[in-house]
Formats: structure tokens, C-alpha cells, sequence
């Protein structure tokens, strides 16, 4: 953040823009339709209906000079490429561990972790689950145990560690269990689900010392540990001095094993899997040729293991690692101007809009985070995602399972969007606010029994006094003060 006469702090970018994607600006008729095929999920939207795609930082950040540099210099090998033994360099350098194991993505290394370490019976205590880890573990026969702070849940909130891991019910939860039942604590770095949320290092250590008094393994998903490093650095009295890169060899050096979706924060594909434990390794690497690749490419090219070394490095920087938590935070500060109800303090991943309070009148079994999801795109052409009750999939009984918090994320990816995209969507998403009455429910057409946000299907429905025909009636509301867009 830099500070103008003023006195206004706005976000100020560390790079310029050497290549450009043109974008579609789809007038509101377009968008309209669009979201009627889409089945009202913005994941089946197509990129040529969409203005602004804050869908997710997942893959579509924008890479350096330096990263498409190092990938002409790949090294195609299908075994012993070079290319990843500048990876295990990075990672060595970066977060001080010993072995590296990468995979095509995120969810790849946690297939991989819940082969290696999940049992049927097993507990998995967790600052928050993320819905790809959680189908991993799930799928072993483990149950999850979101064990958060209750603070994580207010989403008007001025804690500025929500990401934090509540100590008694971790406690309780050794407890009642037994230790043996619990294979490691993960901790997520920015809590994607709360809001991209950070932890507090103090929060870390104290996890550690229960961990150790109890000889279990901590297991940290680093894939936006250079954010969660940044907020700790602003936030967390003590370490305003201390460089990131530190930071990020304190926080790791806490963990048995870290790992990373590589596509949220480095580069545009992988992900991988660090220890500095050599039987946590050995039990590890011979699944990697089986459900990924040979060890040294792990199911992606090696220009993007290139890449991802690269980024890597980037992560740390101190000139630019505050630039994409810098433009989140301005992104939030503006809808909180207009009176839009947002996650605060702002986090990680985007800007998150309370549902919850923006559509009071609307259920959480009428998905009301899925609905201001697709209001938002027939009002602006930005499409963000939904993060509350339809992201929980049904238990086994086929109850729903209601979310704590109905979000709707509008991501930011790194060294994408300009000051005129943020200036945008405020605009739009205030005016939808000032006609928030009008926005109804959803409900299912199709709806698969696994992560279903991904690829159901839903229809408007009366709630909270708007009619089974509130993104006609929104779209012509919309065309009566924005013509030009008709
Ligand atoms: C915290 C976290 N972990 C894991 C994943 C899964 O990563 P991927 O999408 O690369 O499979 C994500 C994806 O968004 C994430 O946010």
C-alpha cells in the first residue's frame, strides 16, 4: 500500500503489463442467458460470456518474465530432468526441506497424502477444510474435524488470525479420541473456506507444542504461505522487521510435511510435496510414478516444473509478495464504503461478500451464496464463486449440510486486474446491493452426490419475496439505469 497526498493508501503494483488478453464485455441480455445454460452454476460458465473471471486465483495468475524465461530452458527428460532439480533447489532454499515430490495439482498431493497416511477410523483436525482435501480424506474412511476458532465464523470481524486453530478443542479432541486416531493436524495457510484467512505464528507454535506433547505429525498446505507470511508480517506483533522469506522457513519448519497447490500462488500448473523427513518420503514416493508420473515431472511438464521453481523464489520477495493481499484489501475497503457486507479483516484468494447479510430473507436451503453468485454476474459480467451451503456436499444420510458461513468469493489473481476492474465491480456489486430485494433462491436440477458445486445444475425459486423469475426481473431492473448494456 502506498499513501497519496491525500491520505488515501491504495495498492500499488510492482510490475507493468508486457502481454494482454483481450476481454469479451458481454451486454446484460448475453450474461443473462449465459447463466440460464450455465444451470445458474458460474463453473459451467464459458470464458467468452465473462468480463471479469474471479471465479479463482487457481491457475490463472499472471506468470513473470522470469517464469516463461526459465521454462524455454526446460529440460524435457522423462527421468532425472534437470528441471526438477531446480525445483528441489527452490524448495530446499525456500522452505528448508530436504525431499520434494511434485504432482499435476493441489488436490494430486492430497490424493497422494490420504493413500500414504489416512485410515478408515481416522480423525483429521484441521484449522478448516478445503473441499478437495476434505473428498480425500472422506474417501479413506476419515472424518474431518473443522476445528476453528469461533471468532472465524463472524464474518464482521476485526480478529485479524482467523485462520487460527482453536487449542482447547484440539485438546478435547486428543482427548476424546486418542492420539492414535489422528494421523496429523493440517493447518491450512490462509484458510480459503473462512475467507482466506490467516494464522498467527504464536497460533502455530502453541498447535506444535500440543502436537509434540502428543507425538503427532503437523501437516501444512502451503499454497498460499507467502500471503499468510505477508499478513503474519503486518499483523503479528514482533515480526514487523523480519523478511518473508523467514517467516516462511518458521512457519515450515513447524511442519512434518508441507503441500501446495503451485497454481495459486507460483505459477499456472502443479503443485508438490516437501519433507524434510526421510520416512515420510520413502512411504511417499512410490505412489508418485502410479497415480502421477516418474518422480522427477510428477504429472506436468517440466516447463512447468521450471516455472514453478521459479515462483517459488517469487513467492518471497519482499517488493512484490504484499501486492496481491495489498489489492484484496482495497477491494473489500471500497464495497465496505458502499455499505456492502463483507469478510473483514480481508484475507487471501479475493474479496468475499457475506451473503448471509447481503440477502437476509434468503435460506441457507435456498443457497443464497449461490444466488448473489449468479446476480453478481447477470449485474456486471464478473463472475466470482460460491463458498457456503452448496460447496458442502449432503452427508450420508442425504441431509443437507449447512454451511456456517454463505460466501461468495470474487478472486483476484496475482498481476491480473487493474484499478479499473476493482473500480468496476465495486460499482456494479453496490448498485445490486441497493436492489438486493430482488434477488430470489436456488435449487437443484442436478445434483451429483460428490463436490458438487463443480458441475450441478440449478433453478431460481421464490425466496425472500423475489419472484421464481428474479434474474429476468434483475436483468430488466438493470437495463433501466444501464441502457447502454441492454
Ligand atoms: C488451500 C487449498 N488447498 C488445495 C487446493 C487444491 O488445489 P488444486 O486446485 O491445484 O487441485 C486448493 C485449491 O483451490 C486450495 O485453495
Amino acid at each position: 500500500m502506498i499513501k497519496l497526498s491525500n491520505g488515501r493508501q491504495i495498492p500499488l503494483d510492482m510490475h507493468k503489463v508486457k502481454i494482454i488478453q483481450r476481454l469479451p464485455f458481454p451486454t446484460v441480455g448475453q450474461r443473462l442467458k449465459a447463466i440460464e445454460e450455465a444451470g445458474f452454476n458460474t463453473f459451467l460458465l464459458r470464458t467468452r460470456d465473462i468480463f471479469l473471471d474471479m471465479l479463482t486465483d487457481s491457475g490463472t495468475n499472471a506468470q513473470s518474465d522470469h517464469q516463461l524465461a526459465a521454462s524455454m530452458e526446460s529440460d524435457d527428460a522423462y527421468a532425472g530432468s534437470e528441471s526438477f532439480y531446480k525445483l528441489a533447489d527452490a524448495v530446499r532454499d525456500v522452505f528448508g526441506m530436504e525431499y520434494t515430490l511434485p504432482v499435476h495439482q493441489g488436490r494430486a498431493a492430497e490424493h497422494i497424502i490420504a493413500k500414504a497416511l489416512v485410515k478408515p477410523g481416522h480423525i483429521v483436525p484441521m484449522n478448516q477444510h478445503f473441499t478437495t482435501t476434505k473428498a480425500h480424506f472422506v474417501l479413506q474412511g476419515a472424518t474431518v474435524e473443522e476445528i476453528c476458532t469461533d471468532e472465524a465464523f463472524k464474518t464482521d470481524s476485526s480478529c485479524l488470525f482467523k485462520g487460527n486453530l482453536d487449542l482447547d478443542k484440539l485438546e478435547n479432541l486428543i482427548a476424546t479420541h486418542g492420539a492414535d486416531k489422528i494421523p496429523f493436524i493440517r493447518m491450512e495457510s490462509t484458510a480459503n473456506l473462512l475467507g482466506g484467512q490467516p494464522f498467527s505464528m504464536a497460533n502455530l507454535k502453541a498447535v506444535k507444542a500440543i502436537a509434540d506433547k502428543h507425538n503427532i505429525p503437523i501437516i501444512i498446505d502451503t499454497s498460499l504461505i507467502g500471503d499468510n507470511a505477508y499478513m503474519i508480517k503486518k499483523r503479528e506483533a514482533g515480526y514487523e522487521n523480519t523478511s518473508i522469506a523467514d517467516i516462511v522457513k518458521e512457519i515450515v519448519g513447524m511442519a512434518d510435511l508441507v503441500y501446495m497447490s503451485a497454481r495459486k500462488s507460483c505459477t499456472s500448473r502443479g503443485g508438490l510435496i516437501a519433507t524434510g523427513k526421510k520416512e515420510l518420503y520413502k512411504i511417499m514416493a512410490p505412489l508418485i510414478p502410479v497415480y502421477e508420473g516418474f518422480l522427477t515431472y510428477g504429472g506436468i511438464s517440466t516447463r512447468e516444473i521450471e516455472s514453478m521453481a521459479v515462483g517459488l523464489r517469487e513467492m518471497t520477495d519482499e517488493y512484490t509478495a504484499g501486492c496481491a493481499a495489498d489489492l484484496i484489501e482495497y477491494f473489500v475497503g471500497r464495497l465496505l464504503e458502499k455499505g456492502v457486507p463483507m469478510v473483514t479483516p480481508a484475507g487471501g484468494v479475493g474479496a468475499h461478500v457475506d451473503a448471509s447479510r447481503f440477502i437476509p430473507n434468503v435460506a441457507h436451503e435456498q443457497y443464497p451464496a449461490g444466488a448473489l453468485a449468479a446476480a453478481i454476474f447477470i449485474c456486471s459480467g464478473v463472475r466470482g464463486m460460491e463458498r457456503g451451503t452448496i460447496s458442502m456436499d449432503r452427508d450420508v444420510d442425504g441431509k443437507e449440510l449447512i454451511s456456517e458461513i454463505e460466501l461468495v468469493r470474487l478472486a483476484v489473481p496475482r498481476r491480473v486486474f487493474t484499478m479499473s476492474h476493482i473500480e468496476y465491480a465495486v460499482d456494479r456489486i453496490a448498485w445490486l446491493y441497493e436492489h438486493r430485494d430482488m434477488i430470489g433462491g436456488l435449487t437443484f436440477d442436478y445434483e451429483p452426490e460428490m463436490l458438487r458445486f463443480f458441475i450441478g445444475r440449478l433453478k431460481p425459486i421464490a425466496a425472500g419475496g423475489a419472484s421464481e423469475n428474479w434474474p429476468q426481473e434483475l436483468a430488466q431492473a438493470f437495463i433501466k439505469d444501464f441502457s447502454d448494456q441492454a
